[in-house]
């Protein structure tokens, strides 16, 4: 039986470069996305849906009834810049990057805690400790996704469930859009991260450490009221 996977948030970026080395590994993927995919690959099947809409949990359940995978990553996210003219994106970024993570787990995890075995990786970024004046949705986004795996991979630890939550700096993808992107990632770097954390199942996992003494320095900058 080849091993199976969810990706939800894949028709770009990493979620697509993840399920495509998923597949090239002979893994069964569905992905779920706003938008169809161009994948052909006879492993993938694919599921147009928007992780905000009220059916999204439904189609979950249809999916679950039908073989539950072993694996899902929650890859799905967006991040707007802050106008303060206009704020009416703001709720959408937690509902996206926050909520639709909150409602995929709420639906894999019992299953997966009953059948003893699975594993769930969510997205989350090193802005989760961040307050940047121009990204407060998403750092803050971040900072409930990176606290809510971190509380669900403990309260999983003895059931044969691992949570993990990946923590990137910049990847190269049409999300890292800011002209300063210090020690930014490849985004074939980052699935080997995936890869890795699917092998050994981490409870956190931060990538590239060099970016934790920036962000550091950022959060001091912060306190001292430099840039904004
Ligand atoms: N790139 C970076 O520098 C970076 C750094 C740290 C963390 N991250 C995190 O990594 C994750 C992936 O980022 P990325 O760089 O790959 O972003 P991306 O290239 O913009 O891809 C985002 C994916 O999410 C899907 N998506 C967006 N909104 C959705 C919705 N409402 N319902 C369903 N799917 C939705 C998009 O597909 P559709 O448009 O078809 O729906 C797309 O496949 C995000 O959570 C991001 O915060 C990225």
């Amino acid at each position: 039986m080849p091993r199976s996977a969810w990706i939800i948030g894949n028709t770009d970026g990493i979620g697509r470069a993840l399920t495509r080395r998923l597949l090239s590994r002979g893994w069964g993927v569905t992905g779920i996305s706003r938008s169809e995919s161009k994948l052909t690959d006879t492993g993938y099947e694919h599921h147009v849906t928007d992780v905000t809409a009220t059916g999204y949990p439904a189609l979950l359940a249809r999916l679950i009834e039908r073989g539950l995978p072993e694996l899902v990553v929650y890859c799905a996210g967006i991040g707007e810049e802050l106008n303060l003219e206009d704020m009416h994106l703001e709720p959408r970024t937690f509902e996206v990057n926050l909520l639709g993570m909150v409602r995929t787990a709420a639906a894999v995890i019992p299953p997966m805690v009953a059948r003893g075995s699975g594993h769930f990786i969510g997205l989350s970024s090193l802005a989760d400790v961040l307050a940047l004046p121009d990204a407060t949705a998403y750092c803050a986004s971040k900072a409930g996704f990176s606290n809510y795996l971190a509380g669900l991979a403990r309260a999983t630890r003895k059931t044969g469930v691992a949570v993990t939550c990946v923590r990137f700096g910049f990847v190269d993808t049409k999300m890292a859009k800011g002209t300063v992107r210090p020690l930014m990632l490849p985004v074939e770097r980052a699935v080997d991260h995936l890869e890795g954390c699917i092998r050994r199942r981490p409870a956190r996992h931060t990538a590239p450490r060099l970016m934790i003494p920036l962000v550091q320095l950022t959060r001091f900058a912060t306190w001292l009221g430099i840039g904004g």
